[in-house]
């Protein structure tokens, strides 16, 4: 079973972000662990990350097509791109949200997801955890 796990805007310098919040992984090692999560779990992940919206919408348009299931990260895209929220919403499969920090934690802008409302369920806090667990549901649901 395929899974499409999307990522969004400045994930892909992981690295470069403050290790306080994100943790000391690069995006190649958490494309790493994801694989090999989903891999355990019986599925093959297809981890893909863009600083584009127009990008991750293709990805969404074409996950839809395909009728794939997603897990997405859609970063600060989450907090107000109702375009992503559109194109979440017109998927086919399950769709969960993820975020590797606890948003509702942090400051007041990140409390809002335009998200939340057309996917599955949301899990945020848990660092790499979080696309493992989401991994997990959605084996749930499948
Ligand atoms: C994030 C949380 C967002 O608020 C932020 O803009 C990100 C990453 C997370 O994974 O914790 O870029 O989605």
């Amino acid at each position: 079973m395929k899974v499409m796990v999307l990522n969004g805007p400045n994930l892909g310098r992981l690295d470069l972000r403050s290790s306080a919040i994100y943790g000391n992984l690069d995006f190649a090692a958490l494309t790493a662990f994801i694989e090999n999560s989903a891999k355990e779990m019986g599925f093959e992940a297809d981890v893909r990350q863009s600083d584009s919206e127009t990008e991750l919408i293709t990805w969404l348009h074409e996950a839809a097509d395909a009728k794939i299931p997603v897990i997405f990260n859609p970063a600060a895209f989450t907090h107000y791109s109702y375009a992503i929220r559109d194109a979440v919403d017109m998927l086919t499969a399950p769709a969960i949200e993820v975020h590797l920090s606890n948003p509702l934690s942090r400051e007041e802008f990140r409390h809002t997801s335009v998200i939340s409302g057309v996917v599955k369920g949301t899990i945020g806090g848990f660092g790499p955890d979080s696309y493992r667990l989401a991994l997990m549901a959605l084996k749930g649901l499948i």
